[in-house]
């Protein structure tokens, strides 16, 4: 594990950014597995500016997010995952729209509990070259809460409170935060090649010390899974 405590979300953003773009320098398949949320914005904005300044295209890569809202309510459509890739990143780069995938479509109603088929789509691609991770203030990564198993696959979950709680920030009322999504298990992240864990602010200081000082998988701390893996990058603006 490699740990960069760094000034700013901007230069850790910056760093993120060049390492995808230096990779699909070398790969132009490169198969990579992305985050919503505020924290990868910003790397996500700085491929935008570069990839084309360095003569590089997305027009062969493949892309799977790591989770999916269930059960949107009608006027929050906007709100899915699909919509903030498409916004922040896809329409803006030159990818093909049917080599990005999400581990169920929030328009959904014939919900499954058994989403490890989109395990064997990724194997199928090669696997996921560079895994991009945000990490929950209660450690989760991706949707996967405390409790979580070491060996899961993706999966429907119900979402705690405290991560409806965070997300209700981005919904005018919090009764209206679905309760379900759809998540990569801890299992399916793991075994990306590589992965790059961006955490901003403070409120995230104990979840990723948590990480750092790890010495086996703790369950009330999901992100404890990932301490033994081979190759992973921390990129924050948190100082330890
Ligand atoms: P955030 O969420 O980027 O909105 O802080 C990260 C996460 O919950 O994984």
């Amino acid at each position: 594990m490699k740990v960069f405590s760094l000034d700013s979300k901007d230069e850790c953003s910056k760093i993120g950014a060049n390492i995808i773009l230096d990779e699909l320098e070398k790969n132009k398949n490169l198969v990579l597995g992305l985050a919503t949320g505020s924290t990868p914005e910003l790397m996500y904005n700085y491929i935008i500016d570069n990839f084309k300044k360095r003569n590089l295209s997305f027009k062969d890569v493949k892309t799977f997010n790591l989770d999916e809202y269930v059960g949107l309510k009608p006027n929050y459509e906007d709100q899915s995952y699909r919509n903030f890739m498409n916004t922040c990143l896809f329409n803006q780069i030159d990818i093909d729209k049917n080599n990005t995938h999400f581990p169920v479509s929030y328009k959904e109603i014939n919900v499954q509990n058994n989403y490890d088929s989109y395990d064997k789509l990724i194997d199928e691609n090669g696997g996921i070259d560079i895994q991009i991770l945000g990490i929950g203030n209660n450690g989760h990564i991706a949707f996967n809460e405390p409790g979580s198993e070491l060996e899961s696959k993706t999966r429907l979950i119900e979402l705690t409170e405290s991560t409806i709680k965070a997300n209700s920030r981005f919904f005018d009322n919090i009764n209206d935060v679905p309760k379900k999504a759809v998540t990569m298990g801890i299992n399916s992240i793991f075994n990306a090649k590589k992965i790059i864990l961006l955490a901003f602010g403070e409120n995230k200081r104990e979840a990723v010390e948590k990480l750092i000082n790890a010495k086996s998988f703790d369950k009330n701390w999901p992100c404890t899974s990932l301490y033994n893996h081979e190759d992973l990058t921390i990129l924050t603006d948190i100082q330890f």
